[in-house]
């Protein structure tokens, strides 16, 4: 059992096979938080708490004359609320009296073997065959009877802890919920540490980016209604030391896709709060006598290995323990997908000319983007019309796929459920259906709306309609797009004071939706898309093996898109496509570029040159024999692109080491500059490796390799690639 309870000591431990967890029932009954680090058996670090009569630090009143006992300076496990702790709180609730306060005490703990699962939003599992423990502690407000409950996973083999928090209304009265966080970590002394984050924008997602934390809270949060472009739910805290391949990482991901909340506070003493949950913006959340609110789970990590580390955790815990489609573990398909190549403006003939052309360049299959549906010529009307379009598809959809089958091509559609155009016929048959504030006219964005996913009826909709399409026609993908960011946060569906639910009711709504669509065809392969890359998350890992990068199609600009989201997300999570951007870009280094992801094409593919053609075909060739290894091997960030430097640098290393496959774009070569080697990483020292390249065939060490360096060469153009193959001889 990885959890284990020191009856007499008090210590609640969790154990992963490099970290230890630790937590006491302390003074009052209070539950501090003790040590999350390095594995340490045995240990009781008890000792670590410090208590000094501290200044406008209050102190409980049943700590009696006691000074030196303040809530304000001693780590917790979660915090209280109005008990003289006044750095940020885990939570916020107005009680039925209408105080806000909670004095959360131990009251129990229970530990269970298996994984827990939540009721209403996506969680983790243990894999096939795995060991995995859960520790459900209660924390009791003895005055208003509010209970939290938080929940512990313990993945022993993964080094992953997740947690979420439940609250438990027993009180006589209902209260509100105003702010939970799923979990907190207190640290003794935060000092001289650093906060990693991916922030972003639209066509530049997830931009890694590194500071110092000061004494202030350092929040990263959404309000867009979605996980958004702008910030991602997952923060690291990291020793200022901390590199690629050293150092404390201690790391949150949420598993949540609407307004997240991650707040890093150094305090007065030095004192570092660590914590992530829904967003407390515009949220106020009824919770009736009797009821729970459950909220969001938090994958957290501790390695002291520095980031890479913390990347292969998290890619090895996304690659199995999140999502059971058989697509996780497959090859997936070569796309071509039609945005870039005709935007809405095609018919059946023009598909099937561009899947013929795409067939010579090793596509295996054709992705009908937006447009097909309703009456969609352009990006203002249509949406929420989910039946096709016949003057478009004249053919039908069935004998359009029909035709792309007989090419011995798949063929994939493009969905965004969430949204309604105002010319449409569901908005024309709905208009309360969508979030518009009564007596107030809906913000516009892309002159669309976004549906009240919190309605049954409109959850019902859109699971009967999209089903409709994917079940009459041979369609081996989707799409999932979703091209705006939610404001005018109204149902009309639910009461004045429930207003505040929505925001979060529309993110069930929306897992309920993807459950009824997704889960319900598990031989579809799912993309996810919001106007590229944003609502990339944890939660969304739950249902889609791949998602969209970003509209952002140039090169140059993947290098870094891919090295930021490469942090938290495994590679083949990265839907990356060759497309017509940056026609200074060889096609061959768009490939190399793109096949640090999911493998595709993103252009009209009947206007291409045949040595166009001949060197796409052989990069579909390459992908299809390295994509095993990139799936399943561990990725190195062996640059990084955001420092200057003549060329980016990644590689795929198996789990056994014997192959490895490094990639090389030349970004920016100094004319007659230095001679640079590249150290490679992740093999076995003491291994010969064959190394085979263009114009390369060496034999060397691992250790060579990886201490010396492999010589990139100077003489060759600007944004020019390399892929060189390592295998153990
Ligand atoms: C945004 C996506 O990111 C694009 O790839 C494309 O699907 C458009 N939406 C279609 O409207």
């Amino acid at each position: 059992m990885a959890i284990i309870f020191n009856e007499e000591k008090k210590t609640i431990s969790l154990h992963t096979k490099n970290t230890t967890y630790q937590m006491k029932i302390g003074n009052l009954d209070y539950v501090n938080h003790l040590y999350y680090g390095p594995k340490m058996m045995d240990a009781d670090l008890s000792y670590m708490i410090m208590q000094y009569d501290r200044g406008f630090s209050g102190n409980p009143y049943d700590s009696l004359k006691e000074r030196t006992f303040s809530l304000d300076a001693q780590p917790q496990e979660y915090s209280t609320l109005q008990q003289g702790d006044f750095r940020t709180s885990s939570i916020e609730v107005i009680n039925a009296d209408g105080s806000y306060s909670f004095n959360g005490r131990y009251k129990s703990h229970k530990i269970t073997e298996g994984k827990y699962d939540l009721e209403t939003l996506p969680a983790a599992f243990a894999a096939e065959g795995e060991q995995a423990d859960t520790l459900e502690l209660v924390l009791e407000d003895a005055i208003s009877g509010v209970e939290v409950h938080l929940i512990y996973g313990v993945f022993e083999e993964k080094d992953v802890i997740t947690r979420a928090a439940k609250i438990v209304n027993n009180s006589e009265g209902d209260i509100h919920v105003k702010k939970i966080m799923s979990a907190t970590i207190d640290f003794m002394n935060g000092a001289n540490m650093d906060l990693f984050h991916l922030p972003g924008r639209y066509g530049q997602e997830r931009q890694a980016e590194r500071s110092a934390i000061t004494h202030q809270i350092n929040t990263i949060c959404s309000g867009r209604g979605s996980s958004s472009h702008q910030q991602n739910p997952f923060i690291a805290v990291c020793d200022k030391d901390a590199t690629e391949d050293a150092g404390n990482v201690y790391a949150m991901a949420l598993m949540y896709s609407g307004n997240f909340l991650a707040e890093v506070e150094l305090d007065q003493y030095d004192q570092l709060r660590m914590q992530m949950g829904i967003n407390s913006k515009n949220f106020d959340y009824l919770l009736k006598s009797g009821e729970t609110f459950e909220g969001p789970e938090v994958l957290m990590t501790f390695t002291n290995e520095g980031f890479t580390k913390m990347s292969h955790i998290y890619h090895d815990f996304f690659r199995n323990n999140l999502n059971k489609s058989r697509f996780m573990h497959e090859a997936r398909p070569i796309l071509i997908n039609t945005w870039e190549a005709a935007f809405m403006d095609f018919d059946d003939k023009k598909l099937v000319e561009i899947a013929k052309a795409a067939k010579k360049m090793g596509v295996e299959m054709l992705v009908m983007d937006d447009g097909w549906f309703g009456k969609r010529d352009d990006d203002n009307s249509g949406l929420g019309d989910w039946f096709v379009n016949e003057n478009k598809i004249k053919c039908g959809l069935n004998e359009l796929v029909k035709q792309i089958n007989d090419l011995d091509m798949k063929f994939g559609i493009w969905f965004e459920p969430e949204m309604v155009s105002e010319d449409s016929d569901l908005y024309r048959a709905h208009p309360d259906w969508v979030m518009e504030i009564p007596g107030r006219k809906a913000v516009r964005s892309r002159n669309q709306l976004a549906l009240d996913m919190s309605r049954k009826e409109v959850q019902d909709y859109l699971i009967e309609s999209v089903n409709k399409i994917l079940d009459n026609a041979n369609i081996a993908y989707m799409k999932w797009d979703i091209n705006r960011s939610v404001t005018d946060i109204w149902s009309n569906a639910l009461a004045a004071d429930r207003q505040g639910e929505v925001y979060h009711r529309h993110i069930l709504g929306l897992y309920r939706v993807m459950d009824g669509i997704i889960k319900t065809h598990p031989d579809i392969l799912f993309e996810g898309c919001s106007g590229g890359g944003g609502r990339y998350d944890a939660a969304m890992m739950c249902y889609y093996p791949q998602y969209w990068v970003s509209d952002n199609t140039k090169p140059i600009d993947n290098l870094k898109l891919h090295y930021g989201t490469s942090f938290l997300y495994p590679v083949t999570s990265m839907g990356a496509h060759v497309s017509d951007a940056s026609p200074f870009v060889p096609f061959e280094t768009k490939a190399v570029v793109a096949m640090c992801g999911t493998f595709g094409y993103e252009l009209d593919a009947t206007h291409l040159s045949d040595e166009v053609v001949e060197a796409c075909a052989k990069k579909s060739a390459l992908y299809k024999k390295y994509f095993p290894l990139i799936l399943e091997g561990d990725y190195y960030r062996l640059t990084n692109p955001f420092a200057l430097s003549n060329f980016t640098a990644w590689e795929s290393v198996s789990k056994d080491k014997k192959d490895a496959l490094v990639s090389v774009v030349i970004t920016n070569l100094t004319v007659n500059g230095p001679q640079e080697y590249l150290r490679l990483k992740g093999l076995d020292a003491a291994t010969m490796y064959e190394v085979t390249g263009e114009n390369v065939s060496l034999t060397l060490s691992g250790a060579a390799l990886m201490y010396a360096g492999l010589p990139i060469p100077r003489e060759v153009p600007d944004f020019s690639s390399m892929q060189f193959e390592i295998k153990a001889m």
